[in-house]
């Protein structure tokens, strides 16, 4: 089984894509594709021209975060190096381990972001201040 502890760098993978002349179908369950239990899910969409999404970080909960339709970037940091993720297909999916500062950009018309986390909406677990969460992660 695995968890954040075990599992603790951004992981973009490819999900299953059944192809049919009826059109194309694709799944996730917990701990096959992803790497933890499904405990909420939730999407953004409507995002207007220009606007960011998640500036910070989750002290525990770790997410799965796929471009249901349209595309956006991901954009995570882990206290010292920032990497670009652009989602743009519905069969790969961004695993978000717990503790990366994570913002979310360059969102196309009409774009669906789908995010699955191991965790209930619990506003604690949030770290909303870019300087306490580099003087966390980096000890
Ligand atoms: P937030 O996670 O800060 O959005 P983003 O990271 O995209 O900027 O959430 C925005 C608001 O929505 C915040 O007031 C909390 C609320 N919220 C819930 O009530 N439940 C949830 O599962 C999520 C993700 C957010």
């Amino acid at each position: 089984m695995c968890n954040s502890n075990i599992m603790q760098t951004p992981t973009i993978i490819h999900l299953p894509e059944i192809l049919d002349k009826r059109g194309s179908l694709s799944f996730f369950e917990n701990f096959n594709q992803i790497p933890f239990e499904i405990a909420r899910t939730y999407w953004i969409y409507d995002v207007p021209g220009g606007e960011t999404r998640g500036g910070h970080a989750f002290k525990t909960q770790q997410e799965f975060i796929i471009a249901l339709s349209g595309s956006f970037d991901i954009i995570l940091h882990d206290g010292k190096n920032e990497t670009k993720f652009s989602m743009n297909r519905s069969y790969y999916g961004l695993h978000v381990p717990a503790m990366y500062w994570r913002r979310m950009e360059n969102f196309s018309t009409n774009s669906l972001a789908l995010i699955v986390s191991d965790k209930a909406y619990y506003a604690d677990d949030y770290i909303r201040d870019f300087d306490e969460f580099k003087k966390t992660r980096n000890g």
